[in-house]
């Protein structure tokens, strides 16, 4: 008769530590290594000993260059495969058992199927490397908002990144305990390593899934080793997977930075603020207050992701669940951004930006006048005549930084609270050429999630495809929503519902555009910085303390609304981005049903805001 088997037979099996009791992790580890067959199995602890040794490790290798330690110490410079350099939206599938599940702004394949599809391309993928162990928490350690996944994966580029973007290790695996709960993520580079075949600098396959199972809450990434693809708690846990969490517990997980605002009187707000991929997220989390505006303090919390849970008050309290930034570097100056230049001074991993010839990295819009070389993210010499001559940027468009949020000058004290803090704002931007005013104040809970619903947005290079192309971005959830896109409104909706029902005061929600552009095609709103104008006015909105115009979808401030302080800004080149074209809007709001089209089960209190919408616009 067998014997069952000893806790120890079964660590043993799988070169885990004495102090790993989960059985449950134990047995799906081995369950995945005997699947794809790596060489060997390493646990992640954690430690800056561990990190310091595996980036030795990719520097061996060629995946990493070390960077000047004069210049920019415990930095290191890595250059992706040049056909892995972004998001694959159209290799990124939920599969749930029910189509209308994942709805159509998702690929969708039956569960079955896609195990059928990936069984295949899984054995043996990681035949010839080490399978990490990588725990991690996304939260704070221990916050009841905070959940645990275990991603495997082949790539050392993968582990190091986790150490730096969430809570990895020894502390996560202790929070699992025995029994815990984890989401298991599963990843490999998809380039086993044949009868002692040499490796690239950068493994990846040209084949790519990137799958999510939100009924079993289970992710399978294949043949990328590029950011949200990879570093697995990113994007495919905490807003896919977590989206589906939050739908069935009654929660939030967005694709929101968190950031707190101290005015001159002493009075804290909490915002959350969504924007699609490369729109300025980052600068707006680590904003610094403009000329005119001394004594206020803006403070980061979060630049990317927000978990938001209704607290005993009824209020949201929100964390970030992500420990670091993995930022769109290119655009990034002293100008748009000194706190996250400051972030970017050491320890950092850069992707895909330009090398310096004194071992440094630069990459378009870091200094007004360009070094004069450099070697591209590509490896080649890049000079500014020869950019001039081939268009050949320096940096990818989509070249990142990872940095610990400890870096941040502008980091809140309350960024590892496991509480989280009280959110009294959110906001939704896309980067629309005209139509969207700068601002728009909803007149409600519902009359906001329709503005979120329908918000529109030109793509940028953080997805591969065409740049520049309006598409519908709902709560700049589009390519993160783990379900079906009306369920997701409907959850909003009744989240709101739930919570004003008791009593509680809801977050006021605004909709912002920075990005309307003049005849010439140039920038109106100067940005950045001034943005504080914006977010003053809305403050004092939640006080009562401001005015504005209403409009058809909402209340737009009038010029002597904002505090121009340190500003020209003439009232005429305010007109020109917070004017309403009735016409514009009409087409607008045809392209909504376009949206609405799709969806089946659409919440009739959109299609009720919609109407009312039309009617004050008139015929
Ligand atoms: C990101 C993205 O990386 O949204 O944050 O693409
Ligand atoms: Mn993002």
């Amino acid at each position: 008769m067998n014997q069952p088997e000893t806790l120890a037979s079964l660590q043993a099996s799988v070169h885990a530590p004495e102090s790993v009791k989960h059985v449950r992790l134990l047995a799906w580890v081995r369950e995945i290594a005997s699947l794809t067959q790596p060489d060997s199995i390493y646990w992640c602890d954690g430690s800056l000993a561990e990190y310091d040794r595996l980036c030795g490790e990719l520097v061996k290798a060629g995946t990493f260059k070390k960077l000047n330690e004069a210049k920019r110490p415990n930095s290191y410079l890595a250059w992706s495969d040049p056909t892995d350099v972004a998001r694959v939206e159209d290799r990124t599938f939920i599969c749930c058992e029910k189509k209308e599940d994942a709805g159509p702004t998702n690929n969708w394949m039956a569960p079955a199927e896609m195990r059928n599809t990936l069984q295949p391309l899984f054995t043996g993928s990681m035949r010839g490397r080490t399978m990490y162990v990588v725990p991690f928490s996304m939260g704070p350690l221990g916050s009841d908002i905070a959940h645990i996944g275990v991603e495997l994966s082949d790539s050392p580029y993968v582990a190091v990144n986790m150490k730096i973007m969430t809570r990895m290790g020894k502390g996560a695996l202790d929070v699992l305990g025995s029994d815990g709960e984890f989401v298991p993520c599963v990843h490999t580079v998809g380039a086993p390593l044949l009868n002692g075949q040499a490796d690239v600098a950068w493994p990846c396959n040209k084949t790519k899934y990137i799958v999510h199972y939100p009924e079993s809450r289970e992710i399978w990434s294949y043949g990328s080793g590029y950011g949200g693809n990879a570093l697995l708690g990113k994007k495919c846990f905490a807003l896919r997977i977590a989206s589906t969490m939050g739908k069935k517990d009654g929660w939030l997980a967005e694709h929101m930075l968190i950031l707190g605002v101290t005015n001159p009187q002493g009075k804290k707000y909490h915002v959350a603020a969504a924007f699609p991929s490369a729109c300025g997220k980052t600068n707006f989390a680590m904003l610094i207050p403009p000329k005119g505006f001394e004594g206020w303090k803006v403070t980061t919390i979060g630049d990317d992701i927000a978990w938001i849970k209704p607290g005993a008050d009824g209020r949201l309290y929100a964390i970030n669940p992500e420990a670091g930034y993995f930022g769109v570097a290119p655009g990034t100056n002293e100008q748009s951004n000194a706190n996250c230049m400051a972030s970017l001074n050491r320890d950092v991993i850069f992707t895909n930006v330009a090398l310096t010839d004194d071992g440094d990295v630069w990459w378009e819009g870091m200094t007004k006048t360009p070094p004069a070389h450099l070697i591209d993210w590509q490896g080649n010499n890049w000079t500014p005549e020869s950019a001039r001559a081939t268009g050949q940027k320096a940096a990818h468009p989509n070249a990142r930084f990872t940095v610990a949020a400890v870096n941040n000058p502008a980091l809140d004290s309350a960024w590892d609270d496991p509480k989280g803090v009280a959110i009294d704002a959110f906001i939704f931007g896309g980067r629309r050429a005209t139509t969207v005013p700068l601002v728009t104040e909803a007149r409600d809970w519902v009359e906001g999630v329709y503005m979120a619903a329908t918000m529109g947005t030109e793509t940028t290079a953080a997805q591969a495809g065409a740049q520049g192309i309006v598409r519908r971005d709902p709560f700049a959830m589009l390519p993160f929503a783990g379900y079906n896109m009306a369920d997701y409104f409907a959850h909003w909706l009744e989240l709101g519902a739930k919570l004003e029902k008791r009593g509680a005061k809801l977050p006021k929600i605004f909709t912002v555009n920075w990005f309307r552009k003049d005849a010439d095609g140039k920038f109106v709103w100067p940005g950045f910085g001034d943005n504080m104008r914006v977010m003053a006015w809305m403050l004092e909105r939640i006080e009562g303390s401001s005015g504005g115009s209403e409009h058809a979808f909402g209340t737009t401030p009038n010029f002597t609304d904002l505090n121009w302080n340190g500003l020209a800004f003439t009232e005429a080149q305010f007109e020109s981005v917070v004017s309403i074209d009735h016409d514009a809007w009409r087409a607008e709001l045809k392209l909504h049903d376009d949206l609405f089209a799709q969806l089946t089960n659409l919440p009739a209190a959109l299609l009720t805001t919609k109407a009312k919408i039309e009617a004050r616009l008139g015929a």
